[in-house]
């Protein structure tokens, strides 16, 4: 060792340094390197540093120089090093093969897409859309809908108040009621909306569900109009085949009151056309008498029908669904199949 020229022997520590950092596959290993030849005890070149004092005196300066000068390069190429092993690193997480995110598309509802369609069948047949308040009042959702509070009726539809007599609307019947009262017939109106029930929430029903009401009121509206256009509107949203059939019910704000079911013709994917069963889709009936009076039409001039139906439902035998609680799930590998 003593007989090495110092100089020469840096050089050789520089190349070995060099080639060994440019060798280290991992940090791990640099920081291996960084000791060997820079380590304070250990290192290689700090012991040529360390052993300057026992160099003749004219020699110091030059190997000093060239001591601090390769620390320098060795110090440098191991952060170029770690620098390239910590992107090495990143890099090897990134599966290049992964299928690139697709960008966010949004989309309707599939509710919301029900009522659109409904909406403009009824819009060609001439009819306007209104609305009306989710919180309402006992007066409009049961007592002027010819509905005492003691009626039975208004038990099917029992609801959350808000107020002695506020209460969250538990269907969007009170919208006929409020219209009419605001306007003079001819009356022909869509109202879509949320209403609510004390319902239990299972595969059939929510205690918040969307309802779609129809008030038609004219001179001389007639049961025929009720079933004709009720029927066209099946016609044009399930096709020319669809059959409908009016089963008597009851409602306290209709007489005589019906529930409208339809059977439908589908087209299985191999082609063959098959019947459905009957399905119900609304309430309907012709405008009570006594309703009309509690908004102070004349019942001797004025006659009318309304509907009530639930297009959740409609959707639902739309798109095959079976459980009404996926709608409101909001599981985005459900809704994202609708949004077009
Ligand atoms: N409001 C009734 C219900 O929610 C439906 C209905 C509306 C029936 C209009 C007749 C006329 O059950």
């Amino acid at each position: 060792m003593s007989e090495t020229n110092p100089i020469e022997a840096l050089a050789a520590l520089e190349s070995d340094a060099l080639a060994a950092i440019a060798a280290a596959a991992d940090p791990e290993a640099l920081e291996r390197v960084r000791i060997t030849y820079l380590g304070r005890s250990e290192g290689r070149i700090s012991a040529i540093l360390r052993g300057l004092g026992a160099m003749p005196p004219e020699e110091r300066p030059a190997v000093g120089q060239r001591a601090n000068e390769v620390k320098g390069v060795v110090n440098e190429a191991l952060d170029a090093r770690a620098t390239e092993l910590e992107g090495g690193a990143a890099a090897a997480g990134e599966d290049l093969t992964l299928p690139s995110r697709r960008p966010w598309k949004g989309g309707l509802h599939p509710i919301t897409q029900a009522i659109d369609e409904i909406w403009a069948i009824f819009r060609d047949l001439g009819f306007v859309r209104a609305r009306g308040p989710e919180a309402d009042t006992v007066w409009y959702n049961f007592e002027a809908l010819n509905t005492p509070l003691d009626h039975p009726a208004a038990d099917e539809q029992d609801t959350l108040y808000l107020a002695d007599s506020v209460l969250l609307r538990s269907h969007t019947s009170p919208v006929q009621v409020r219209t009419m009262e605001a306007y003079e017939p001819p009356i022909r109106i869509v109202a879509p909306g949320w209403v609510y029930r004390r319902d239990t929430y299972d595969a059939t029903h929510t205690p918040a569900f969307m309802q779609i009401e129809g008030l038609v009121i004219d001179e001389g509206v007639t049961f025929v109009d009720f079933k004709g256009t009720l029927a066209e509107f099946a016609r044009r949203y399930w096709g020319p085949d669809t059959q409908v059939r009016f089963r008597p019910s009851f409602f306290p704000f209709t007489e005589p009151s019906a529930e409208v079911d339809v059977k439908r013709v589908i087209t299985r994917p191999d082609g063959t056309r098959e019947e459905t069963d009957w399905l119900e889709i609304m309430g309907a009936g012709m405008v009570d008498p006594n309703v009309l009076a509690s908004v102070g039409y004349d019942p001797e001039r004025y006659t009318g029908w309304a509907f009530g139906m639930g297009p959740a439902r409609i959707a639902m035998l739309k798109h095959g669904v079976d459980d009404l609680r996926t709608f409101f799930e909001n599981d985005m590998r459900f809704l994202g199949q609708f949004a077009s």
